[in-house]
């Protein structure tokens, strides 16, 4: 279980991360949903021991995290938010060069690679020096290297961030796998869709807050499982119930062209950031 309490850190006159407590029970897939600029690296980098907190604390299994904690930074991989391959060394040179930081023997580190590299579907490219990979291989490649220690805990900053659909559904399907192998998997991004595929956990965070915690079904539940859009002049709106009766009774007393549906947690969250906390920045 990894347990995060009072987490601040300012930047200057900015407060990045503002008091966040929170509880990640192992084998939770957790995602880490906000606007840029929202605080979402810099949770990730103090709760990994990249970046030390203003005041606050993380622990893992009651392990405290901080510069010197060696047996907890073995448990954990990261997969940063910008590409930070060795890009002048081959995909399997990247690899071998990660083992190394974690005092693997090389048969250890070999038996890795083979596995991860056929997983992530770059077998082919393993000899090809990092630079020459294309941005999708880029990514998978920043993953196969944050799990060749076979960490418990995963962490990912925007692992799909500008790659194709089809390389996004290939990391989708390779995280689900992970998350299957029973890993703790942390993930931020801001593709609401990549939340909903993948996460039985999600955390809303802005201005360094998180402000809601639910299952994606959960957050729905919050806002009325059933909507009404309609246009409302400027731009589209939406109205929510919490059954699909209450819904389609609202359409019906509309004069205006409506649709009823499901909503999503797209709603959610425009729902939320449009009133509470103010919009996107
Ligand atoms: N090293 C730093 N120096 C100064 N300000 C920083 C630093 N790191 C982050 N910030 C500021 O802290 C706030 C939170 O930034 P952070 O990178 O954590 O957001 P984010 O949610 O990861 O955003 P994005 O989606 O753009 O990656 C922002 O206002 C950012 O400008
Ligand atoms: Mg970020």
């Amino acid at each position: 279980m990894i347990v995060c309490e009072a987490l601040c850190k300012s930047f200057g006159t900015v407060d990045a991360v503002r008091e966040v407590s929170m509880k990640v029970p192992d084998g939770t897939f957790l995602g880490l949903l906000g606007p840029n600029g929202a605080g979402k690296t810099t949770l990730m980098r103090m709760m990994t021991g990249l970046l030390m907190p203003d005041a606050g604390t993380v622990s893992f299994d009651g392990k405290v995290m901080d510069r010197n904690a060696v047996e907890v930074k073995q448990a954990i991989g990261i997969t940063s938010q910008h590409i930070n391959l060795d890009k002048e060394l081959t995909v399997e040179e990247n690899m071998e060069f990660a083992g190394r930081l974690y005092r693997m023997d090389k048969g250890d580190i070999a038996a890795a690679t083979d596995r991860l590299l056929a997983f992530l579907g770059l077998d082919g490219v393993r000899t090809r020096v990092a630079q020459n990979l294309s941005g999708g291989m880029k990514r998978k490649l920043m993953i196969a290297k944050s799990l060749i220690h076979d960490p418990q805990y995963l962490f990912l900053d925007e692992p799909t961030v500008g790659i194709d659909p089809n390389a996004r559904r290939d990391i989708w399907d390779f995280l689900r796998l992970q998350h299957k192998e029973g890993k703790t998997i942390l993930l931020t991004t801001h593709y609401i869709e990549e939340a909903e595929q993948l996460c039985d956990q999600v955390m809303l965070i802005d201005g360094g807050k998180i402000f809601r915690e639910n299952t994606p079904e959960g957050l729905i539940a919050e806002i009325g499982s059933f909507k009404v859009e309609y246009d409302g002049g400027e731009k589209r709106r939406s109205e929510f119930f919490p059954t699909l009766a209450e819904a389609r009774a609202r359409a019906a007393g509309m004069d205006v062209l409506c649709n009823v549906g499901k909503s999503t947690l797209e709603d959610v969250f425009f729902h939320y950031t449009s009133k509470e906390v103010g919009g996107w920045r």
